[in-house]
């Protein structure tokens, strides 16, 4: 059975990528995801808002021997659970490079352009394989219109091209107002890969304390849908890549990703629910049904059920919106009226 998929210029073995998680904090979990079959990984993120310090407050410090760079870091994460010193970065990337013969993306997380961005040649040069840009950011300021925050990450994304060689992947939130078009400005700045979604991590309000909370939910696998609906919209049209991550759990939720139109399927959640091995046992269940079903390799399945390849593009537009409203029926048993 031919796993292999392209992704970002590189051959993987398998379309099973681990996305950014702790999880890769340690080598060992890296060889263990080698192991398992995963066909590359991603680091953890290191934060624009931690570069940015860095550089701030180094300057700061030797100019004022004050201690304002570790005051200025307490709202990031500590060392021991998320936060990085930029050196430790490239030291685990280093030691990833040696233990694993897989692909080993790293993973930069900002928004907007900016002196922060000369770390992806530092990042090159330790040898990632290629540098996962996550965009995540909130529109919360009601002056700035959506085309200048788009601008923003189009500048962001050539920004980081120009700085480095190796191929650049975008990771996108979908709380964007037309995302064919970003993604052909995105292509236009240089992105070799797209990577959909981010997922949104929404407080919660305890009621009784009158507190907003932070609150971290592992994904479910119907958050999957959103992302194949674009994937399968993108693929044809644009020359990026594409990845999907958010919702991946199973070999059904890899399948759809790729005939959707995705190189590549992303797993976080799942892996920290059942574990690096699962990845094992995805990929024994991916194999067997594409037995089952006569396919011999990924690159087949690729796309068949992309909006390009159906026959019936309503499902993916508004005519499919009406009628899903429209045929529902209320449950029986329910007291509606
Ligand atoms: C605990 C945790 C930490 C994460 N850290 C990062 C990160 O540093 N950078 C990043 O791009 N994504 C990060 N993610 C997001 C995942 O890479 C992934 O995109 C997301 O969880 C959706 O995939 P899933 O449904 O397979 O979990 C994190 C997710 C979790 C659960």
């Amino acid at each position: 059975m031919d796993l292999t998929s392209d992704y970002l210029g590189l051959e993987l073995k398998s379309p099973i990528v681990v996305s950014s998680t702790p999880l890769s904090k340690s080598v060992d979990n890296l060889m263990r995801m080698e192991a398992a079959g995963a066909g590359a990984v991603i680091l953890p993120s290191l934060f624009e808002e931690q570069l940015t310090l860095d550089a701030a407050a180094l300057e700061q410090d030797l100019a004022r021997g004050s201690e304002s760079y570790a005051e200025s870091l307490s709202y990031l994460p500590s060392q021991d659970t998320y936060h990085y010193t930029q050196a430790a970065y490239v030291a685990h990337l280093q030691a990833a490079k040696r233990n694993v013969s897989i692909p080993v993306i790293a993973s930069l997380n900002g928004a907007s352009p900016g002196g922060w961005t000369y770390f992806a040649k530092e990042l090159q040069a330790a040898g990632a394989d290629a540098l996962e840009l996550n965009t995540y950011s909130l529109a919360t300021d009601p002056t700035i219109p959506s085309s200048e925050v788009e601008q923003g990450l189009i500048d962001l994304v050539a920004q980081i091209k120009r700085s480095v060689t190796i191929p650049v992947a975008v990771k996108l939130s979908p709380q964007f107002t037309t995302i064919p078009h970003l993604a052909r400005q995105l292509e236009t700045a240089g992105a070799d890969a797209l990577v959909l979604f981010n997922r949104f991590y929404q407080p919660d309000f305890d009621i009784d304390k009158l507190e907003v909370v932070p609150r971290i939910v592992f994904s479910s696998r119907e958050e999957l849908l959103l992302r194949l609906h674009w994937v399968a919209i993108l693929f044809g049209n644009t020359s990026c890549d594409l990845a999907i991550t958010g919702g991946v759990h199973t070999a059904e939720d890899v399948l759809k990703c790729i005939m959707a139109g995705a190189q590549v399927a992303m797993m976080t959640s799942a892996l920290h629910l059942r574990g690096i091995p699962w990845i094992a046992d995805v990929q024994s269940d991916l194999i067997r049904w594409m037995e089952e079903h006569e396919y011999s390799s990924i690159r087949q399945m690729r796309g068949s059920l992309s909006r390009r390849s159906v026959p019936d593009t309503s499902p993916f537009d508004r005519g499919n919106y009406i009628k899903t409203l429209s045929s529902y029926t209320l449950r029986p048993g329910v007291p509606h009226s």
